[in-house]
């Protein structure tokens, strides 16, 4: 049902054709770095601005000395423009050198493959998917919070939680039972007077899609809030929904024990999304 991301369908490393990687490397050594995932669009690059400004934004914070935009974006739409490219993705790592931690005089490595669409049931876009809660808490981190950043093992470790492919997703809490994201996705709740998202200052992925859809839903008219979320309000919620890069809006139908319905919330978002990859509405779409 889910098509793997294994064979990359061409790889570059610091913007020659490459099929291997060059050792040390601190993302290796020490997860030193950071990562977006692209989506493709008859050879768009979706959502462009918003992955180079959260790549922008952890370079900032981690200082990793941030590659010219006007490379970045040659290289994506180089990636892109390989025939068959669905999903293109840009690694970017402090580099080799150092010693130890110490990470001084490091040039970055620019890692850069393009690859199959990732194939997904369509009904998990249209009635929605089936989701669980992950065991796993979430550790707090705000200097590394909201970052794409290379230190991924407690998604590694919530994704072994489960092995049903009928459940596209878990959900993942910190250690105060607030929820803070799906293994790979963001959360929406929709009640009758807001829609919520959670708060991310204190660990989780600042996803791209939630981005444009805070934009996109508060121009609409709706009350959107970004706040700790208790778990247990997701039983009150009208509507659920995950929002990521390559999948755009899922709504959720089953979390656990209980049921939802595909909601309109959710439903506009998808539509905004199509609307916008279609037209390559600027910024959102570039090519
Ligand atoms: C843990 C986690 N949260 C959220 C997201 C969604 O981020 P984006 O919308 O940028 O794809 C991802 C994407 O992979 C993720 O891994």
């Amino acid at each position: 049902m889910v098509r793997p991301m294994t064979d990359a369908l061409a790889t570059w490393v610091d913007g020659q054709a490459a099929n291997s990687l060059p050792l040390p490397d601190r993302g290796l050594e020490f997860g030193d770095g950071l990562y977006e995932t692209l989506a493709v669009r008859e050879g768009g690059l979706r959502l462009l601005d918003r992955h180079l400004a959260r790549l922008q934004e952890g370079c900032r914070r981690l200082a990793i000395d941030a590659p010219a935009r006007a490379t970045l974006v040659a290289e994506l739409r180089r990636a892109a423009a390989i025939p068959g490219a669905g999903l293109v993705k840009l690694v970017l790592t402090r580099g080799a050198g150092g010693t130890g931690y110490v990470a001084d005089a490091v040039t970055p490595r620019r890692i850069v493959q393009a690859f199959l669409p990732r194939i997904r049931a369509p009904e998990w876009a249209t009635q929605g998917v089936a989701v669980r809660r992950c065991r796993l808490r979430l550790a707090e981190q705000p200097a590394l919070a909201g970052l794409k950043h290379l230190n991924r093992l407690e998604q590694v470790l919530a994704r072994r939680e489960w092995a049903d492919p009928a459940i596209a997703e878990g959900l993942t809490s910190d250690v105060h039972g607030y929820v803070v994201c799906g293994t790979m996705t963001n959360v929406f709740a929709v009640y009758a007077d807001s829609i919520v998202t959670p708060e991310l200052a204190r660990c989780g992925v600042a996803g791209v899609v939630r981005a444009q859809a805070l934009d996109w839903l508060a121009e609409a008219g709706h009350r959107v809030v970004v706040r700790d979320l208790r778990d247990a309000e997701l039983d009150a919620a009208r509507e659920i929904f995950l929002t990521n890069a390559v999948i755009g809006a899922w709504p959720v139908r089953a979390l656990d024990g209980r049921t939802y319905e595909p909601g309109p919330v959710c439903r506009e978002l998808q539509q905004r999304l199509a609307r916008a990859w279609e037209s390559a509405e600027a910024g959102v779409c570039a090519s």
